[in-house]
């Protein structure tokens, strides 16, 4: 296998606290890493870089672990631009343009959708995502989910089963049968293709005891859980991902004190998602009270073309620290480690020697830079380990 050094790294990012200063971003200075085509071989001074096959010159610029993006709905056709002007000139986001999303998707050919995934996934793999988890959920018949947890497991390992979505019009008058539908036919017709289970629990979506429901299913057929929850209100969506033991509750805009106790001393990480608070013109969820009683925090771009058409973590990053209070370097660790403890990783979002060799090269001499210089092409070069 083919070794690599990049060596003169001008800051080096580990997100390892026991290298270099010993914080939580285990940052080095003038620093070089070692890499095989998929592991970290060794971390350390520039000086003390063992030699490999390859050199790379970073020249001084900054070195950080690739992005991971623990929340994306990336697999649909069609656009919702004009749900989008209707907002910014006041309307309310509610979930309700979904239905739209659902018949686009339902038209477009298989191959359709694989290219329009595939040209989205190159996007945030060019902003410096090199993990992405894919939900299903716009199709919402058993054929049709099943296609797109098949097209997403061709893009990533991290897919996931969002059959619960919203309750489709063919089934607007019978909620228990769409229930028993995603239970059963559905799951089992996707679930070879999903590591996890996903269900929008929130107002006009699917309610606690419903999504319950529809998560106990999934765990028993093998499927791990999160959730979409207090999106558009307290809805209770929190609380039923921590007593599930959800690896991450995602949205979280509407968090109350007593939740914000229970995530920290819970096993669930919450995923926020600023790019839907937005563009949707919402509040932002209280990241500083969250990550300041020790709840372990994610940020993810949730690409969808309703609540969130971003495909860049670097926006993203940007958002979290002007709009939620976040520093610079907990948005990048929350971009990061955050998006692989969400994932249940522990091979990514980190450059101990033994993770994946997924790190990005910055056009920059430090990682602050990705929230100073917000809209910059700021990823030089992505190195992604071999799968
Ligand atoms: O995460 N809130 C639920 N699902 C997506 C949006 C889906 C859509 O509007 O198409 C979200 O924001
Ligand atoms: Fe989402």
């Amino acid at each position: 296998m083919v070794t690599r050094v990049i060596g003169r790294i001008g800051e080096l990012t580990t997100n390892d606290p026991s290298l270099g200063d010993e914080t939580l971003m285990g940052r080095l200075r003038d620093a070089a890493i070692v890499l095989d085509e998929e592991r970290v071989l060794w971390v350390g001074p520039s000086a003390d870089a063992p030699s490999a096959d390859e050199f790379i010159d970073a020249g001084g610029r900054a070195v950080v672990p690739g992005f991971v993006d623990s929340h994306t709905h990336l697999v649909f056709a069609g656009e919702r631009s004009e749900e989008f002007e209707a907002r910014m000139a006041g309307e309310r986001y509610d979930g309700g343009g979904i239905g739209l999303t659902v018949n686009a998707t339902r038209a477009a050919s298989s191959d359709e959708l694989r290219a329009l995934t595939s040209h989205r996934a190159a996007q945030l793999l060019a902003g410096g995502v090199t993990t992405m988890e894919i939900k299903s959920g716009y199709e919402l018949n058993v054929a049709g989910e099943a296609r797109l947890v098949g097209l997403a497991s061709e893009f990533t390992d991290e897919v996931t089963f969002l059959g619960a979505h919203v309750v489709p019009v063919e089934f607007a008058h019978d909620r228990d049968g769409y229930v028993e539908l995603v239970k059963g036919e559905m799951l089992e017709s996707c679930k070879d293709h999903a590591r996890w289970a996903d269900v929008f629990c929130d107002r006009g979506a699917f309610s606690v005891d419903e999504s319950r429901e529809v998560l106990l299913a999934a765990r028993a057929a093998g499927l791990e859980l999160r959730l979409h929850g207090n999106q558009l209100g307290e809805t209770g969506g929190i609380r039923l991902a921590i007593e599930l033991d959800a690896a991450s509750v995602d949205h979280c805009t509407f968090v109350s004190d007593s939740d914000i106790a229970l995530l920290a001393g819970s096993g669930t990480v919450a995923t926020l998602l600023p790019g839907a608070d937005f563009s949707t013109r919402s509040r932002y969820p209280s990241a500083r009270r969250m990550i300041d009683a020790g709840v372990t925090v994610a940020i993810a771009t949730d690409c969808n073309p309703g609540s969130s058409y971003v495909t860049s973590m670097g926006f993203i990053i940007a958002l979290a620290v002007r709009e939620m209070t976040m520093t610079p370097d907990e948005a990048l660790w929350c971009a990061t480690l955050g998006g692989a403890r969400a994932l249940r990783r522990d091979d990514i979002g980190h450059l101990k020697p033994g993770a994946r060799a997924d790190l990005l090269i910055l056009d920059a001499p430090r990682a602050a830079h990705l929230a100073y210089r917000p809209g910059s092409a700021l990823v030089a070069t992505t190195l992604r380990a071999k799968r």
